[in-house]
């Protein structure tokens, strides 16, 4: 049965989407045949013969998160809504709920550091950048920042947000205020930056190459170090504030910056721009938790010569590894090279990567090593939302890559300078259009049916998790 649907679905696959909360219902498997039956005629074979491929067969995954009622989506709740929060919260209703998705209740830990935060981050910059038009002012007060915190995540959980996004997220009432930057008045902003050539750089970024030029990043911290500056103004000079941290001054102050950009693109444009900017920044870390790993040093040491026993070690601490987050491939990257740099200072100098056979999907959530991982494209997409089949979101499969293993002389390359061929930037984005022939639902559906029979077959072994 699975053959079947591989054979005549052999995209060269960049990007799968995955289906997570498919295996709740009995009904799933008894149903299976009749959706891919006419799920297959749905798709044009024309379409698919331009991206034939002899290659990678989409492995679905089946978290090992363990799977919770679709019922937050079925059943909102009404939220308990302050009245005295002045933001425009209808100016990114729909913004709301795409973050409400990329927040879902089980999986936000999951997707905190790739997809929830960022999005919860950028949804509130436009969500005061927008309700500026009428305030001119890009922050609350800390009275309103409060209110209008609790409603923001009222607004959220109504739509199936994880209820404890401010401790997920770090999100805080000071997120929503000026902080330590000076200026937080439009008109004043307007008249210290030169706001028409942020606007020229920053309206529309190459997110291929703004993570390496920082073209638009540059003018943003060159626009917030103007504003910073403005709390050195004799006039302002009154009182302990002027001694805080610079830094954190500009840190503040870049808020403010992008706040005002949101006010003035539209917020679809606004979105994409500042989710390019946090992806850059995003890719560059590593986001795991690397335990101690002295079991790995015992076990493949220097001296130490059974294979067996190192990679035994080696797969379990990376099974450990791989159950905190979801990661992109370039974070993928980063993480191998961190674990691998540390593992050669406490003396295990082979190469265990090459010896154990460890990929860069083996450092994202995965199920066991048979069933491929779901490893994030570098430009993680937004979370979809099918109210009949649950989550999906759109992962790398193109991923079954060596985890490269570091050299001590050489420190790890920059994001720009990646030797290892992953779908780079580029690729991910042609790897979207060549989706467009394609009818995005027929397309989910048919990834959901062959999860579905993972799903039958792993069952037990889920409700025995
Ligand atoms: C909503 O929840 C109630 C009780 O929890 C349940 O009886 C009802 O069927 C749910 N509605 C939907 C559409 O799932
Ligand atoms: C929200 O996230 C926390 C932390 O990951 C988790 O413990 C909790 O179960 C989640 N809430 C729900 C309703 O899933
Ligand atoms: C809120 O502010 C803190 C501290 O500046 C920061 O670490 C965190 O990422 C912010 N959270 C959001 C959602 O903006
Ligand atoms: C905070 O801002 C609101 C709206 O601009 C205003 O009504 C309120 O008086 C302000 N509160 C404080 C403490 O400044
Ligand atoms: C190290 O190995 C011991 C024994 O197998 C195990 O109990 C422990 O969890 C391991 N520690 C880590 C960090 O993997
Ligand atoms: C190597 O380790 C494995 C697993 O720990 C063990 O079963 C085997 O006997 C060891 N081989 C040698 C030669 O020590
Ligand atoms: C690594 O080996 C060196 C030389 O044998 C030794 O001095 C050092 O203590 C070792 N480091 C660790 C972390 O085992």
């Amino acid at each position: 049965m699975r053959g079947g649907v591989s054979e005549s679905f052999r995209l060269d696959l960049l990007l799968v989407v995955f289906i997570l909360f498919l295996c709740l219902q009995e009904s799933s498997c008894s149903s299976l045949n009749n959706l891919k039956g006419s799920l297959i005629m749905d798709i044009n074979e024309d379409t698919l013969l331009l991206e034939t491929s002899p290659t990678a067969t989409p492995q679905p995954l089946l978290p090992l998160l363990a799977p919770s009622p679709l019922a937050p989506f079925t059943n909102s709740t009404s939220p308990k809504l302050s009245g005295l929060c002045t933001l425009n919260f209808a100016a990114v209703k729909s913004m709301m709920a795409v973050t409400s998705i990329d927040c879902v209740a089980p999986f936000a830990e999951y997707l905190a550091n790739v997809m929830c935060c960022p999005q919860l981050e950028t949804t509130l910059v436009i969500l005061i950048g927008q309700s500026s038009k009428h305030s001119n002012m890009l922050a609350l007060n800390g009275s309103l920042a409060k209110h209008c915190l609790s409603d923001f995540q009222q607004l959220l959980v109504s739509q199936g947000a994880n209820d404890t996004l401010q401790q997920i997220c770090s999100l805080h009432p000071e997120n929503l205020t000026e902080g330590s930057c000076p200026v937080k008045d439009v008109h004043e902003f307007e008249s210290t930056v030169d706001s028409s050539s942020l606007l020229d750089t920053c309206g529309k970024i190459d997110l291929v190459n703004e993570c390496c030029e920082e073209t638009c990043g540059n003018a943003i911290t060159e626009a917030a170090k103007k504003l910073a500056l403005k709390a050195y103004d004799i006039s302002r000079m009154d009182g302990p504030d002027v001694l805080s941290d610079h830094t954190t001054r500009v840190d503040d102050c870049k808020r403010i910056v992008h706040r005002w950009m949101a006010s003035k693109l539209e917020p679809a444009g606004a979105k994409h721009v500042l989710r390019g900017l946090s992806n850059c920044k995003n890719n560059k870390v590593c986001p795991l938790v690397f335990p101690n790993m002295k079991n790995i040093t015992k076990a493949c040491g220097d001296g130490m010569n059974n294979q067996t026993k190192c990679c035994n070690t080696v797969e379990r601490y990376v099974s450990h590894l791989q159950r905190q987050s979801f990661v992109t491939n370039l974070q993928a990257l980063d993480c191998a090279a961190s674990l691998g740099l540390k593992l050669q200072k406490d003396n295990v100098s082979k190469n265990v990567y090459n010896l154990c056979h460890i990929s860069l999907k083996d450092f994202s959530v995965q199920v066991t090593p048979e069933v491929s991982g779901c490893l994030l494209s570098s430009l993680p997409s937004d979370a979809i939302l099918d109210k009949t089949l649950g989550i999906g979101f759109v992962c790398d499969l193109n991923d079954n890559i060596p985890a490269p293993w570091p050299s001590m002389s050489q420190l790890p390359a920059s994001t720009c300078k990646k030797s290892v061929r992953i779908p780079a930037l580029p690729a991910v984005a042609s790897g979207q259009i060549s989706f467009k022939g394609l009818h995005i639902w027929s397309y989910l559906l048919l990834v959901a049916s062959m999860i579905l029979e993972v799903c039958c077959i792993y069952n037990a072994a889920i409700l025995s998790y």
